[in-house]
């Protein structure tokens, strides 16, 4: 590198750091809202029954309903996009599941394949398929023409309404709704286009500019939950449980549940801003019926109002129990429509249903459930050897000591900082001696660095995600100026997971396990904190594309090199902060960098029981509070919730005081003791309901309202939840407060 070119890179990397070091608080500047994302911003503009598809040519086809949507009349159409018809596809599988794809003619020639996402479903999803014989016919609420009618499962059908395009889901016999799409005709699909002459496509945010090659690409309906009486899940956001209303008269939140993973540094409590992970994944609970769920298998950026009371008080629609029922708009800015719709009746059954698609939850070894020792950093093996000898003077359990990006040679993951950590091994060996384990962090930014192995070899392979122009992205992050292996490719995924061999990953021993971080990809000069849009993936899929799920490829990559490593003997432990659907079968996640503030051990209740409720039993928020230096009441109180969490680890920011348990005076180091003993005595019990989720999907951690489904006064309570079905916790989320009311 030029003598120039290295000042530049110096002076960049300190203002960035300075950048990073000044900042005090979440900047809601740095981040789009809805009305700076055009695709969100035109599809909230939409009128309740623009939509003017039909459903045409319905027959069966492989054992699935096939259809062309079609608009009503091509000439006075709304949409101004180009006629083609779009492809939809119902199939029905056991339990109940239905899936719609929606997707465009790929013999009428886009220019290129719209990107359906590959690796979340499982394999034996696709042997659950029931083959369709029959549809019958029926003219519904005075149509003009048929609907196709099939038979779903016991007691349910599915509906393909085909003027106007409605699909959904009912009950046999009552005829009740149970979930519908496009019930008020919000359905909207952007064709691919090629670029014509003169088009201007670009978009640009703060200093960033999008080349978009193909245009406006985004999908956006409304989902309506019949007899319901609250919507949850789609993490990741710091919110309630139940979710609050983005769009009507006189709602709190104005923008829509964002999903999309973002580095977001000091995050706020309260709020529809998306963080670290992704799972467009929506469950209703009402006490007249029950359970249902809606997944949407997409994983570009994605926008979800929740409809408060009234919104659509003027357009004219009226359906069926209107009381009941909660309307929601989804807007994803690319992808196809694969949209599942899970009848339930029960909580249990819903998220059953859910895993039959996605995965049970990998079974952790019993040392994860365990008491977790974090801390950015533990400088040097004398510090390690001093922390792990206080847990036994103090009497206090803990089973893994983690390690954070200090530990590494200038970042350069899989290495040691020689001088801090002369001996890795045998540090290793000692904790694993006293039945202890250890973590390392590894994260997905690979310095550009030539006499860095992974580096020269992942260059050498053409294994990095490509910039828009199809050199190499160089994007900056700890370790400066980096490149991002290409995740979505299975060869590199499979070469990413040799790297933790013990023969790659010097130092490393049996007892190492490993800890993925800064996957969303966080990206310190790009765009909103990540990476291009435009950017370019295997198979010349467009970052925009697949953004939610790099991390998870990430994370399944990692875990699969521990397997690898274990050669399949040893169950894998990784924890990541970026997550999709799906991640539940690779490991742990945890809810990133919360606050040492009162509201963010709040927050993290309905967070993890949010996380359960989607697919992912195993996770956990930083006991004590990343950010910030707890007063010792704060974490007392944080270390008697987090002895529940699923997940359960201590771990503190650089600038913070050392914090361990024994810094807080006598008194504050029993509360503490007392509350990990409980862990400890609780361990079977956890391991018990780890084995419960992984064969039926329930989380080990519930609202209350999955153990007490007509207990309405426990439908929006996110302050207390169940461990299993058989312990109640109330947290104390307030100072100086004895008991909870
Ligand atoms: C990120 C992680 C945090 C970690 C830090 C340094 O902020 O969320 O847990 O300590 O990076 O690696």
């Amino acid at each position: 590198m030029k003598p120039q070119m290295r000042n530049l890179n110096l002076f960049l990397f300190l203002l960035l750091s300075l950048h990073f070091i000044s900042v005090l608080s979440w900047k809601r500047e740095e981040f789009r809202n809805c009305n700076q994302t055009p695709f969100c911003k035109r599809a909230r503009a939409r009128k309740p029954g623009s939509c003017s598809l039909l459903a045409r040519h319905v027959i069966i086809s492989d054992g699935d309903v096939t259809a062309k949507l079609l608009p009503k009349n091509h000439e006075t159409s709304e949409d101004h996009h180009e006629i083609n018809p779009l492809l939809l596809t119902l199939s029905l599988y056991q339990d109940g599941v239905l899936r719609l794809k929606i997707d465009e003619d790929p013999s009428l020639g886009p220019p290129k394949k719209r990107f359906e996402v590959p690796d979340v479903i499982v394999p034996e999803f696709s042997n659950n398929k029931l083959w369709l014989q029959r549809i019958s016919t029926e003219t519904i609420d005075g149509d003009t023409g048929p609907s196709s009618i099939v038979h779903l499962a016991d007691g349910y059908e599915a509906v393909l309404r085909h003027d106007p395009f409605e699909v959904y889901v009912r009950e046999k016999g009552s005829g009740n709704r149970v979930i519908s799409l496009n019930s008020h005709g919000l359905f909207d699909f952007e064709p691919l286009t090629a670029k014509g002459e003169g088009e201007e496509w670009e978009e640009s945010f703060r200093e960033n500019t999008d080349t978009r090659p193909y245009g406006p690409q985004s999908i956006s309906f409304d989902v309506s939950f019949y007899a319901a009486d609250f919507v949850y899940g789609i993490p990741e956001h710091a919110t309630s449980l139940a979710l609050k209303p983005t769009r009507g008269p006189g709602v709190e939140y104005s923008e829509p549940y964002r999903l999309f993973n973002l580095d977001v540094f000091e995050y706020i409590h309260d709020s529809p801003f998306g963080i670290y992970g992704s799972i467009p994944f929506m469950i209703s609970h009402g006490k007249s019926r029950g359970t249902s769920g809606f997944f949407w298998l997409n994983a570009a950026e994605m926008q979800i109002d929740v409809m408060g009371a009234g919104w659509d008080a003027d357009s004219g629609i009226s359906l069926p129990s209107e009381k009941t029922r909660i309307d929601t708009f989804w807007m994803s800015e690319a992808g196809i429509v694969d949209a599942f719709f899970f009848v339930g009746p029960g909580p249990k059954d819903v998220v059953r249903q859910y895993m039959s698609v996605t995965g049970m939850p990998a079974m952790p070894q019993l040392f994860a459930t365990a008491y977790h020792q974090c801390r950015w950093n533990y400088r040097d093996e004398e510090d390690v050897e001093d922390v792990d000898s206080k847990f036994d003077e103090h009497n206090i359990p803990y089973d893994v000591l983690w390690l954070d990006i200090e530990h590494t040679d200038g970042k350069r993951y899989f290495t040691w900082d020689r001088m801090l950590f002369p001996h890795p091994e045998e540090m290793q060996r000692k904790l694993a001696a006293k039945g202890r384990h250890m973590v390392t962090i590894v994260d997905p930014h690979i310095k550009r660095d030539d006499s860095y192995n992974v580096h020269k070899e992942a260059t050498k392979k053409g294994y990095y995600v490509k910039d828009a122009s199809g050199n190499d992205f160089d994007g900056w992050c700890w370790s400066g100026s980096s490149s991002y292996p290409d995740m979505l490719n299975p060869e590199i995924r499979s070469w990413w997971a040799d790297r933790f061999s013990f023969e790659h990953y010097v130092g490393s021993t049996p007892s190492l396990y490993i800890w993925n971080d800064m996957n969303e990809p966080s990206v310190f000069n790009g765009p909103e904190l990540t990476m291009p849009r435009d950017a370019l993936h295997y198979g010349d899929v467009e970052h925009r594309e697949l953004h939610n799920a790099y991390g998870y490829y990430f994370h399944m990559a990692t875990a699969n090199g521990l397997v690898k490593r274990g050669e399949g003997k040893d169950r894998p432990f990784v924890l990541s902060r970026a997550l999709f659907a799906g991640s539940q079968r690779h490991g742990a996640v945890w809810t990133g960098d919360n606050s040492a503030e009162w509201d963010h051990l709040r927050v993290s209740v309905p967070m993890v029981l949010t996380l359960g409720l989607t697919g992912l039993p195993f996770s956990g928020a930083d006991v004590g509070g990343f950010f910030g230096n707890p007063e010792p009441e704060l974490l007392v109180r944080w270390y008697q919730l987090g002895a529940y969490y699923p997940f359960f680890r201590a771990h503190a920011h650089h600038d913070t005081k050392r914090r361990e348990p024994w810094l807080f005076g006598e008194r504050n180091t029993e509360l503490i003791r007392d509350a990990i003993h409980v862990r400890y005595t609780l361990i079977p019990y956890f391991y018990t309901l780890f084995r419960e989720a992984n064969t039926s999907g329930v989380p080990v951690v519930r609202p209350l309202w999955m153990e007490f489904p007509s207990e309405e006064a426990t439908f929006s309570n996110d302050e207390a939840f169940m461990v299993g079905n058989s312990i109640l916790v109330q947290g104390i989320y307030t100072e100086d407060i004895f008991s909870a009311s």
